[in-house]
């Protein structure tokens, strides 16, 4: 089973279909904060709902071993990350993110992330994760930069968001990047 302490009493936990209720209070509780940037904020309103998006999860994680995790603040759901399939010749992915709003500008999502990047480069040796955010997201471009993705461009209108299209800001960080900056991290 997935879990994993990110320090200062947080701790990732595999998104299970008996977290549906806590997770749906979560939706419904932020769903102002998390609207704006991701659909599927305003389609989870009902236990029916987040319990097939926890399927969704649990599946693709038996497929590739990508978790879809929730994170939790002293015990409280505050947050999660998910990653887009595999893609197997590449050995590449996407991850996603998303946390409540008094849980954000704590540094947590930045402890967060870099766990689950040690999971895909070091434990299961995938090469590159992107990372892919509305050009307007502030925060999450600034996560990335802060993580040491590389800014590869700007994709013109390439995601519809509540009906808009939107330019979408990508980023990556390879295998290679990840090594050096830990190595430099940790002072190696
Ligand atoms: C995107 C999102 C996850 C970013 O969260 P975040 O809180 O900015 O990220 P972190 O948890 O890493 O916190 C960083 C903030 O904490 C501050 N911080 C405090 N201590 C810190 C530490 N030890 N390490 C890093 N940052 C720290 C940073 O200065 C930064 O604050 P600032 O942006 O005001 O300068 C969050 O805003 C969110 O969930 N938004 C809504 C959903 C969303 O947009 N998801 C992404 C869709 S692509």
């Amino acid at each position: 089973m997935f879990r994993r302490d990110i320090g200062e009493g947080a701790d990732l936990r595999l998104l299970e279909t008996h977290h549906a209720e806590a997770f749906l209070e979560f939706v419904a509780a932020n769903r102002a904060y998390l609207g704006p940037w991701l659909e599927w904020a305003h389609t989870i309103t009902t236990l029916d709902d987040a319990q097939a998006f926890i399927e969704r999860g649990i599946a693709r994680y038996a497929q590739d071993g990508l978790p879809w995790v929730s994170i939790w603040q002293d015990n409280q759901m505050v947050g999660g990350m998910l990653f887009f399939p595999l893609d197997r010749p590449p050995r590449a992915t996407e991850i996603g993110y998303w946390l409540s709003e008094s849980a954000s500008g704590h540094g947590l999502m930045s402890r967060a992330v870099r766990t689950m990047l040690s999971l895909a480069f070091d434990d299961l040796n995938l090469n590159r994760v992107a990372l892919q955010t509305e050009v307007d997201n502030a925060r999450a471009c600034a996560l990335a930069e802060r993580l040491g993705f590389a800014f590869e461009g700007v994709r013109r209108q390439s995601w519809v968001n509540q009906g808009r299209l939107v330019d979408m800001a990508g980023y990556a960080i390879l295998a290679d990047d990840w090594r050096r900056r830990e190595a430099y991290r940790q002072g190696r």
